[in-house]
Parts: structure tokens; C-alpha cells; sequence
């Protein structure tokens, strides 16, 4: 992977005013849904389509409710002794950050400038690309919607996660089909989707929930890695486990599922407990700087997922904007590791971390 050094050797603050226009850019492509708060924190977020967002929101307020210790006293060397990498399915990256997918961008864009699923997730490829990490891509109703971004996957060696949707099995084989033709690192699965309304009780699709059994039936047709995404306990890590995923995504949606639900950030210290080691652990819900990446790192996450942000980026600022706003993110969660002694990923323990009440 070539990184575009012009943006990862940026210093800090010109990064971060650069994203700041980025997220200026945005606003007319992100209205009426998306105000481009200056905290995307989820407090009446319209994008979500449940009334009250109340799971989105406590994603961000008790992510917040972790703090990181300091410890600036250790051999430092030079200054270039903070790793961040991570090897992932047999490719490295710079940071374990990738971007979440999300389908369909003109349902909930409705004034967005691309011209659709393909040219959106492109910019969001190339732009996480850029900086040497990667992203995922959605699935939803409508062909295109997967098999254009899987088409940018492609363009990218089938370096990122397409996410299949709960699907009946048989479909869902087809677009497995389709992701090894693509040569896709690893195959995602949001087990979540049956709650988006569009795609729920009297929706306009039909995606089911699946038993371990059906899970593993649906993927004995390949030999790639398989992530479920929308895990939020134990016992669904467990089964997770049982159906034979190499990882999970500890994710709620941001909530577009089910309202009232626990944040993910509280759920993720005791799958941890119960799968660590034995699968990758992704996380995402809330997650706005790299601070926050280091916590959940910190709380047992191997690999760390952005939503909504990434959505304004891309809006405004195409690959560019991507590449800057990731490029800021990884700024900060190496920053982290050099204040708290963390020279690499696996220093990151809960030890550096405090998980405060208020
Ligand atoms: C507009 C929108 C569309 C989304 N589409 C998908 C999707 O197609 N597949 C999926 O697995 N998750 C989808 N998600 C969920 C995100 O991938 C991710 O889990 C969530 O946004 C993370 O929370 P955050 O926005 O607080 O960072 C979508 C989320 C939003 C806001």
C-alpha cells in the first residue's frame, strides 16, 4: 500500500484546520438530516431514523466517561519509536481505523453530490487507502447499491470488508460469490440489519435473523474470513464463535436498529473476556477522535470502526477529505500512545485507562 506522504507527514494543526473546511464544504450536501454538529455526538440526530437516537447518543456520552492515563516518562528514542500498525488477513496497515459502511447514499443524502453507491464508497477506498488503511463497503436494497462499491473493492485489490446483508441464504451465497470474485480480504455480515426499519417487521425487504446452524451453512460455500457485525454481548460473541467467524463488530448501528440499547463501548470489555484471542474484535458507535480509538483498543478492541464523520469527509471532500480526516484520526491515536507510554498496539492495555462516573 502507497501512502500519500503529502498528507501523512502534515503537522497536526494544519491537518485538523484542513478538516475543519472539509466538514464546512459538507453542509448543503448533508442537509436536512445531517446538521454537521460541531460534536457528532448523536443528541437529536436525524440521520438515525429511531425518534429518540438514545442508543447512538450513549455510544458517544459513555465513551467520553473513559479517560487515558498519562505516562510520558520511558525510552523514547527519537521520536519515531510509536507503531501504530497492524497486520489484518494477511495485509498491513498504519492504524487499526478503517471507515463503516453505509448504503445507500442517496436515501440518506438526499442532496448529496455523488452520483452514487459507486462514486461515494470510491472516495471512501481511496481516501482511507491514502493514508494506508482501509474501509468497508454496505449492502441494502437494490443491486447497485452492493455491487458498485464492491467494483471500487476491486480497484483496491480487495483491500476493505464488504458488509452482506441477512439476506435469505441463498442470496446472500450469491453475493459471497461475487466478494470472492472480487477477491475481497475478508467477507462482512451485519446480522443486525433485521431492526432498520426499512428492512424490518412490514419493510419493504426481507432480511431475517439467522441460527448458528443457517450461518454456517450460509458460508460453507467459501474459504474467506467472515466478520459478523452487530454484536452487542457475550452470548452473541459466543455463538458468533460457534458459527466459525474469524471476527466480530461490536456495533448497534449507531443505533438505526434499536432504541434504548447499551453503548458499545459497555458491552466490549466482557466480549472481550469471552472471545479475545480466539477472534478479531472490531468496534464502532461514537467513536469522533483518535483518543477514543485508543480507549476502545484499550477496553479489548483489535480494530476500530468510524461511522457517521466519515460520511461528512467523503461529502466534503471527496478522497482528499477522507484522507485527511483518517490522517487526523491517526495523528491523535499515535499522540495517545506517546502520552501513555504505549509504543505499540499491544502496550494499549485497560491499565491506561480509567473508567470514570460522570
Ligand atoms: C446513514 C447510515 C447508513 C448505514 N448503512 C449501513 C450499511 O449499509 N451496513 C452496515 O453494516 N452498517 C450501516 N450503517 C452503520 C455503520 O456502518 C456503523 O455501524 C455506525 O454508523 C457506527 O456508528 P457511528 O456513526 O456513531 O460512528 C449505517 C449507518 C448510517 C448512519
Amino acid at each position: 500500500m502507497t501512502v500519500n506522504t503529502s498528507i501523512t507527514t502534515m503537522v497536526y494543526p494544519q491537518v485538523r484546520r484542513e478538516v475543519e473546511q472539509v466538514f464546512e464544504n459538507a453542509r448543503p450536501y448533508m442537509k436536512p438530516d445531517c446538521r454537521v454538529c460541531r460534536v457528532c455526538s448523536g443528541v437529536n440526530c436525524r440521520v438515525i431514523p429511531t425518534e429518540r437516537s438514545g442508543t447512538a447518543e450513549r455510544n458517544y456520552t459513555q465513551l467520553q466517561k473513559v479517560r487515558i492515563l498519562y505516562d510520558t516518562i520511558y525510552e523514547g528514542g527519537d521520536g519515531s519509536e510509536i507503531d501504530s500498525g497492524i497486520e489484518l488477513f494477511g495485509r498491513r496497515f498504519r492504524a487499526p481505523l478503517m471507515s463503516a459502511p453505509f448504503g445507500h447514499v442517496k436515501d440518506f443524502n438526499p442532496n448529496t453530490h455523488f452520483a452514487g453507491d459507486y462514486e461515494f464508497n470510491k472516495a471512501l477506498l481511496d481516501g482511507t487507502a491514502d493514508v494506508g488503511i482501509c474501509g468497508w463497503t454496505p449492502d441494502t436494497l437494490g443491486e447497485d447499491v452492493f455491487t458498485g462499491p464492491l467494483d471500487a473493492l476491486k480497484e483496491h485489490d480487495g483491500v476493505g470488508i464488504p458488509a452482506i446483508k441477512s439476506w435469505p441464504i441463498k442470496d446472500i451465497q450469491e453475493k459471497i460469490r461475487l466478494c470472492d470474485e472480487a477477491g475481497v480480504m475478508a467477507i462482512g455480515h451485519d446480522i443486525d440489519c433485521v431492526g432498520l426499519p426499512y428492512l424490518s417487521i412490514n419493510g419493504r425487504g426481507k432480511t431475517y435473523p439467522k441460527s448458528v446452524e443457517q450461518i454456517k451453512e450460509t458460508f460453507s460455500v467459501t474459504k474467506t474470513p467472515f466478520i459478523l457485525k452487530g454484536i452487542m454481548s457475550a452470548r452473541g460473541a459466543l455463538k458468533a464463535l460457534e458459527a466459525g467467524a474469524s471476527g466480530i463488530v461490536v456495533s448497534n448501528h449507531s443505533g438505526n436498529t434499536l432504541d434504548q440499547g447499551l453503548a458499545t463501548v459497555e458491552v466490549l470489555p466482557e466480549i472481550k473476556k469471552a472471545v479475545g484471542g480466539r477472534m478479531k474484535i472490531f468496534v464502532d458507535g461514537g467513536v469522533r477522535h483518535g483518543e477514543d480509538v485508543f480507549k476502545m483498543l484499550a477496553l479489548g478492541a483489535d480494530v476500530v470502526m468510524i461511522g457517521r464523520p466519515y460520511i461528512i469527509a467523503a461529502e466534503g471532500g471527496e478522497a482528499r477529505g477522507v484522507a485527511l480526516y483518517s490522517q487526523k484520526i491517526i495523528w491523535e491515536l499515535q499522540n495517545a500512545m506517546r502520552m501513555s507510554g504505549c509504543r505499540t498496539l499491544k502496550d494499549i492495555t485497560s491499565d491506561h485507562v480509567v473508567i470514570t462516573k460522570d
